[in-house]
């Protein structure tokens, strides 16, 4: 994983001199989304981890030409966004799945069988941790603790939490995901909340795009 972030970075920071403040990734839309965000901090590097998972919930991860963007809209260079960026589970500089799937292995879950349910998980979804399968439904990732140790084994899915669960459990969970029976629960990668929070971003959009928009902070204008 670290060394495909790696990857990711030289691509992103490799071609920031002449990228930098020239990138335009984001369409109207999220760059509107952006420049709010930008525009809630006295500090403009104050949105650099808002502006990460923006990015990600649009594309599914935080590819080079969104990390080139931000930096420019940040005053920072890509390698930093991207220092940032590969510091946080959360985000993803190399492609991932629809679903990520993150199987706890720390002690609690250990002691109840976590090491097992990983081991099934990869002959289950056909990958190692680390990797997505071929029809890029699912990436598996093996994680320290979910802080949800009254749940172990406790299994992750793009935030949401499932356990205790046994492997029969976890085919389970796989085929309610691949047929689209918890779209309702589990949104795609990167969809952080099913009701983005734009009554903070209300603070910072202008009264003409407020009086010529949807109402904000209704929530009403973006649900995913
Ligand atoms: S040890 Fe697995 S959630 Fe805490």
């Amino acid at each position: 994983m670290e060394q495909a972030a790696g990857r990711a970075g030289a691509s992103a920071a490799g071609s920031s001199a002449s990228a930098a403040g020239s990138a335009k990734h984001f369409d109207a839309a999220t760059r509107r989304k952006a420049e709010d965000l930008v525009s809630l901090y006295p500090e403009r590097r104050s949105a650099l981890v808002p502006l990460c998972h923006l990015a990600q919930s649009v594309d599914g991860w935080l590819c080079p030409d969104a990390i080139r963007e931000i930096a420019d809209l940040v005053g920072i260079s890509p390698a930093e966004v991207l220092g940032t960026a590969t510091f946080y589970d959360l985000l993803h500089t190399e492609p991932v799945g629809r679903h990520v799937v993150s199987v706890c292995t720390n002690v609690a879950c250990l002691l109840r069988g976590g090491e097992d349910l990983l081991a099934h998980a990869k002959t289950s979804l056909g990958v190692n941790a680390g990797g997505t399968d071929a029809d890029g439904q699912f990436t598996l990732e093996e994680v320290e603790c979910l802080a949800a140790c009254d749940r172990a084994p406790c299994v992750q899915v793009n935030g949401r939490f499932f356990g205790p669960l046994a492997p029969d459990d976890f085919d389970s969970l796989i085929s309610d995901l691949r047929d689209g029976k918890l779209d309702d629960v589990v949104p795609s990668h990167g969809v952080l909340s099913r009701v983005p929070r734009d009554v903070g971003l209300a603070a910072g959009m202008s009264g003409a795009r407020t009086s010529a928009g949807a109402t904000p902070g209704s929530g009403s204008e973006d649900r995913s």
